[in-house]
């Protein structure tokens, strides 16, 4: 299983902006869209193995949100970023006031939260690693056998809180080098890290083809 938490500081946690203004009004929605395309789109197909999970947390408990996708369940996300951003959105605005998880739309549950909770606890299970430029490089025991668990951020750096909680909890920072990266690219990377890393059978067979009869 492949499992993002990705903090998302600045989109309004209503869904109160207009899709003609992601990156502005909409808070980088624009870049939260494109890490959930990236996370689940393939050419012509879903990754069904990858669950994320936003914390939109603009505003304070009880109005931030935390926002979970499940690609086993998931439908109606197409590869572009305005409908992936409208149906964010659209869950956004339907969990607007209610004080409970609403599944707006297949594999989609949106509902109150509190952010710096949510990160503690994701932060704390074994094996999470925290994506950030300073960490150790990413090696193979953070994706063994194709999985991974990522903590990263959006356009926006985590608050001294955040990383606090984060460290506190014990996720590994890791990082995909030197070179600052969108968050989205981040994710593509990591795929491509963890891709390679399962199925070793089957690479181990590939490799033995490759080198013709013995
Ligand atoms: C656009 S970056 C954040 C802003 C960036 N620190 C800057 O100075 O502009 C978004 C997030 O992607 C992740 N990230 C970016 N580059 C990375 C790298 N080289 N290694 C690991 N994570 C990275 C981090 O989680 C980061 O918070």
């Amino acid at each position: 299983m492949r499992q993002i938490l990705l903090l998302a500081h600045r989109v309004p946690v209503g869904g109160a902006f207009t899709l003609n203004d992601l990156a502005g009004g909409g808070g980088r929605m624009d870049e939260v869209a494109r890490v959930v395309s990236t996370a689940f789109t393939l050419s012509n197909d879903l990754r069904r193995d990858v669950e994320v999970t936003i914390l939109f947390e603009a505003e304070p408990p009880p109005r931030a949100r935390r926002m979970r996708l499940d690609g086993r369940r998931l439908k109606f996300l197409n590869p572009d970023e305005r409908s992936t951003a409208a149906l964010l959105k659209n869950a956004l605005v339907r969990s607007a006031g209610v004080d409970r998880d609403v599944e707006a739309s297949p594999g989609l549950v949106v509902g109150p939260a509190s952010p710096i909770d949510e990160l503690r606890a994701f932060a704390g299970t074994p094996g999470t690693m925290w994506l950030t430029e300073g960490g150790a490089p990413i090696d193979g025991d953070d994706t063994l056998g194709g999985s991974f668990r990522a903590i990263l951020s959006d356009p926006t750096d985590p608050t001294v809180g955040e990383v606090e909680a984060i460290r506190t909890a014990g996720a590994r920072p890791r990082s995909l080098g030197r070179r600052s990266l969108r968050s989205s690219q981040c994710v593509t990377a990591l795929h491509h890290i963890a891709d390679a890393a399962e199925g070793s059978p089957a690479t181990e067979a590939g490799r033995v083809a490759d080198q013709g009869p013995v």
